[in-house]
């Protein structure tokens, strides 16, 4: 993850609770039952932001197991500390997790996570290694053109405000893999077997509440960072009433959860 998106995630920290109901939790909580921890398990949680699914996790493996919830945001974990001294089993650090050293887990899961890392592949198969051999390993990232709306529609108020040309839509490593089956033959590759692929279909009301919150409570927060507080207005109101016009009244947050069985640290597939 870029520094620019670590100060985003560390911006982002109290919306990202706001928008949480609404997106972050729904998806942490399909990934959990697919990960399905068990009473005394151990889990990584890798980027897990501020808990939406290592707290069910932890809920899950109950006080004779443990959930390492790991995020590079140190204002993220402060938040996810703040609200779970009532779950021992949630131990949460603040470090880069493709390099966190705890391995033999039960459960390594990473929701929305992977595709900020600097080498997708390589940190994802580093997240493989902490696995026990037969262990469960689940990853969530976004289907193809889920959540794009609002990117694009960001990135034109913002040039509109500033008179800058408007960025490019993001590309990463990701939009290689983001439908189904080829998410499914990138995680084999990663050295998991018996991989199955769910896709969990969520769709937000844009109202202007949750509208502007995908903005301050996400990574696309980014877009904002140099900007005044006069810009950053203006930017809400060319943003809200540029999706207006275009009709867009729902956001696309499909998920696909890819969840498969860890062969053990040398068993990659090349
Ligand atoms: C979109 S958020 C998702 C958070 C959480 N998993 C959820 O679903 O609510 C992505 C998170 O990944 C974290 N992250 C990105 N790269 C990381 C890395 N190398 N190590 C640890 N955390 C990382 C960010 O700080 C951010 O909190």
């Amino acid at each position: 993850m870029t520094d620019r998106y670590l100060k985003a995630f560390d911006t982002a920290a109290t919306d990202f609770e706001r928008l949480g109901e609404h997106l972050w939790k729904p998806i942490g909580r399909a990934t959990v039952e697919r990960t399905a921890p068990a009473p005394g398990e151990r889990v990584l949680d890798a980027c897990c932001g501020n808990g939406a699914s290592a707290i069910p996790a932890a809920e899950r493996v109950g006080d004779h197991g443990r959930v390492d919830a790991v995020d590079r945001s140190a204002a993220m974990i402060e938040d996810l500390r703040s609200r779970t001294g009532g779950l021992p089993a949630l131990s949460a650090h603040a470090a880069d997790v493709t390099s966190w050293p705890g391995d033999g887990y039960d459960v390594v899961q990473a929701v929305l996570g992977v595709f900020f890392f600097p080498d997708m592949t390589a940190g994802t198969e580093y997240l493989v290694s902490r696995a026990r051999p037969g262990g469960r390993c689940g990853f969530t990232i976004w289907r193809r053109g889920a959540v794009v709306t609002a990117g694009d529609h960001l990135r034109q108020a913002v040039s509109r405000v500033t008179g800058r040309p408007a960025e490019p839509r993001p590309a990463g490593p990701v939009e290689a893999v983001n439908l189904a089956g080829d998410f499914h033959a990138w995680l084999a590759g990663r050295g998991l077997t018996d991989v199955t692929v769910t896709t969990h279909e969520l769709s937000l009301p844009l109202t202007p509440e949750i509208a502007w919150l995908v903005v301050t409570g996400s990574g696309f927060v980014t877009a904002l960072s140099g900007l005044d507080q006069t810009q950053v207005a203006g930017v809400r109101e060319a943003y809200l009433d540029s999706l207006r016009r275009a009709g867009e009244t729902e956001l696309d947050a499909t998920t696909l959860i890819g969840v498969g069985y860890s062969q053990g640290s040398n068993a990659l597939v090349m």
